[in-house]
Order: structure tokens, then sequence, then C-alpha cells
């Protein structure tokens, strides 16, 4: 069960690595009248979708609740209403069924999609998370276990694409849009700084962003129109660029020999295209969950709940939401 943010959605999936039943309601229109994610109208959207969607997942999979074996559900991190409605509703469905309840943190489901999407990928990995409230680079040791090599000191890699396409009026959820909007532009058009961070694989958003609202609105100032489509194609390529990079000096310094990448801006084409050529150029096998996957799902997160299950890690009914839960401490609990 997964309704962290805008999606809520109830899979169901097998050994942590099949796919049986991949419901998924989108609360995308009706946010998009506010230009952003309403945290009050986005719980109580939540509690309308629930149980349909749980009764859709068991219909696809040809399946009632007694062929069930745990109840898997993100608690965190995201918006506290929307988590809350989820867990609230995952601890009464373990308890009136009598089922062990399995706590997965968001950020470690964006990874295990991984796991569904590719069934011979096994740890250890390097893994690229790039989504719209977090960007790390993670090395996958274990199933499980996690090193944090290097993240955000900033804005997460989402946030600056939905925050530019704001900027170029491109409708909410600006990243996906903008994408298509940048296939058909000219990524040499614009020159955008190369952001400096402290951390030799640490990424920064913030000043890459800035600095292309601030120029947008100086060539507007000036009366000078902006081609859209190049202005997209050139900040897409300035963040996949530095997304890329990174990565891919932290899977050489790691040692690593295979490369995964997850969360909702694996999604975006250029970064596809560019992690596979690149990381393939380098002797890397490199791993993509298909675009359905990497966008919040809960297949994700049954696959993180099996593994949590057979490594024994349950919750008790006293399970509560927690916001602003960290993937390394994730590993701690
Ligand atoms: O993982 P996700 O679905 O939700 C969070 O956990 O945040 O990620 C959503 C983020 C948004 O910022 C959205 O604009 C971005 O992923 N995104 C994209 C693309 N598809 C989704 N960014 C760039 N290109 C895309 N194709
Ligand atoms: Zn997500």
């Amino acid at each position: 069960m997964e309704s962290s943010c805008d999606e809520t959605a109830i899979a169901i999936v097998r050994n942590g690595r099949e796919q049986l039943a991949n419901a998924i309601a989108s609360q995308i229109d009706t946010h998009a009248l506010y230009g952003g994610v309403v945290p009050e109208i986005a719980s109580r959207m939540h509690v309308e979708a629930i149980d349909p969607l749980l009764d859709a997942a068991l219909a696809e999979a040809h399946m009632t609740l007694d062929n069930i074996d745990a109840v898997a559900v993100t608690y965190g991190p995201g918006l506290v209403g929307a988590l809350l409605t989820g867990v609230s509703w995952a601890k009464a469905l373990a308890y009136a069924a009598g089922l062990p309840l399995v706590p997965v943190n968001h950020i470690e489901g964006h990874v295990s999609a991984n796991y569904v999407a590719h069934p011979d990928l096994r740890p250890p990995f390097v893994c690229l998370v790039a989504s719209g409230g977090h960007s790390h680079i993670l090395n996958v040791t274990r199933y499980g276990e996690y090193a944090l090599i290097g993240q955000t000191t900033d804005d997460a890699a989402g946030e600056a694409f939905d925050k530019v396409a704001r900027v170029l009026d491109i409708p909410y959820p600006g990243g996906p849009l903008l994408d298509r909007l940048a296939d058909e532009g000219d990524d040499h058009a614009y020159t955008f700084p190369h952001p400096h961070t402290q951390g030799k694989y640490d990424f920064s958003f913030s000043g890459l962003k800035t600095a292309v609202i601030n120029q947008a609105h100086h060539l507007r100032q000036q009366g000078v129109a902006i081609d859209a489509k190049n202005f997209a194609a050139s900040f897409r390529r300035s963040v996949v660029d530095m997304l890329v990079e990174k990565t891919l000096l932290a899977a050489r310094d790691t040692g690593a020999k295979q490369l995964a990448v997850a969360g909702g801006v694996a999604a975006n084409s250029l970064l596809r295209r560019e992690l596979r050529r690149r990381g393939e150029a380098r002797g890397l096998r490199v791993f993509i969950p298909p675009v359905n996957l990497c966008t919040d799902n809960a297949v994700m997160i049954g696959a993180a709940g099996y593994y949590r299950l057979m490594a024994g890690e349950l919750a008790s009914l006293r399970l509560n939401a927690v916001p602003a839960l960290r993937m390394i401490e994730a590993q701690a609990d």
C-alpha cells in the first residue's frame, strides 16, 4: 500500500519479484488545478480511493484476501496526512485479516522497483534515486542494506524540474511535460552554469534552478522571446549531465559492476538514454525500470516489504507515519 503523496496505490507482489496486480488512482488532475499537491485534498482523496483499489487489485490477481501473506505499507517519508491514511488502513487490514504488518521506507521502495523489473538483479549495485523530494546515490550492499554515497545538498532533481517547468508555463506536474517539450529542442541553445558541490558525489540543483529562472525573467524583461523547447532541452541536459556524472563517478570509485536507477525522475527519457549509454560504455550492467515503476506505485512497496518480511522486520499496530523518515535510519530500524 502506497499513499505518501498524490498517488493511492495497491499492488500484489509474489516473493518480492513478481507483479500480480498494480492498481493506482492518480490525483494529478485535481492538484493540477492548484499548480501543486494540496496535502489536505490528497489525504481525503486517498481515503476515498483505497477500498475500491483493494478490490481492483484482488480482481486483477484473481485472488482473495486468503491468498495474502502480509501487508506492506509506506510509513515515510511523505506528507503526514497522506501517509496516515495508508498506515491506518494497512493496520486495520492487517488486524482484521490476521496478517503481519511490514513498514516500508518509500525511498527503499523506489530502489526495490528494480527487483520486480529485473528478476536477475541482485545486490551489490549502485543506485541513483531521484524523485520529487529526494536525490541520493546509494550503494546497495545487500538486500535492505544501504550506504549513502552522495545526495543533493539542497533541492531534489524532480523539484527543480517542476519549478523550472512553472517558469515555462508548463502545467503541473512539470517534469514529464518538460521532458516531452525538451525532445523537440536544441540542448545547446542556452548556457546554464554547472553548479559546484563540496562533496565529490553530491548534487546541487538550487543554484542551477535559480540561474535558469533568473535568465528567463531577464530575457522577458528585455522583451526577448524564450524558445520553450530549446530552454527545456538545455535545462534537462544540465540536470541529466550532473546526475549521470556523479553517479558514474560513484560507481567507478566503489568498484561497482552494476548500476540501477529509481524514482520519478528516472522516467526522464534523456536520463535513461544517457545512463545506459555512458554506463555501458564503462562496462557496467545498467538496470532501468519501466516508467510506470519509476513513478510512485505500490509494486515497489511490495518488493521492498518482501525483503523486510524475510528479515523478520515487522511493525506493531502502534506503527505511526514518519514524514521525515530518512533512508539511512531505515536500515538501522
Ligand atoms: O517518485 P515520484 O513519483 O514521487 C516522489 O516520491 O516524489 O517523483 C515525482 C517527481 C516529480 O518531481 C516529477 O516532475 C518527476 O518526478 N518526473 C520527471 C519525469 N517524470 C516524473 N522528471 C523529469 N522527467 C520526467 N519524465
Ligand atoms: Zn516517490
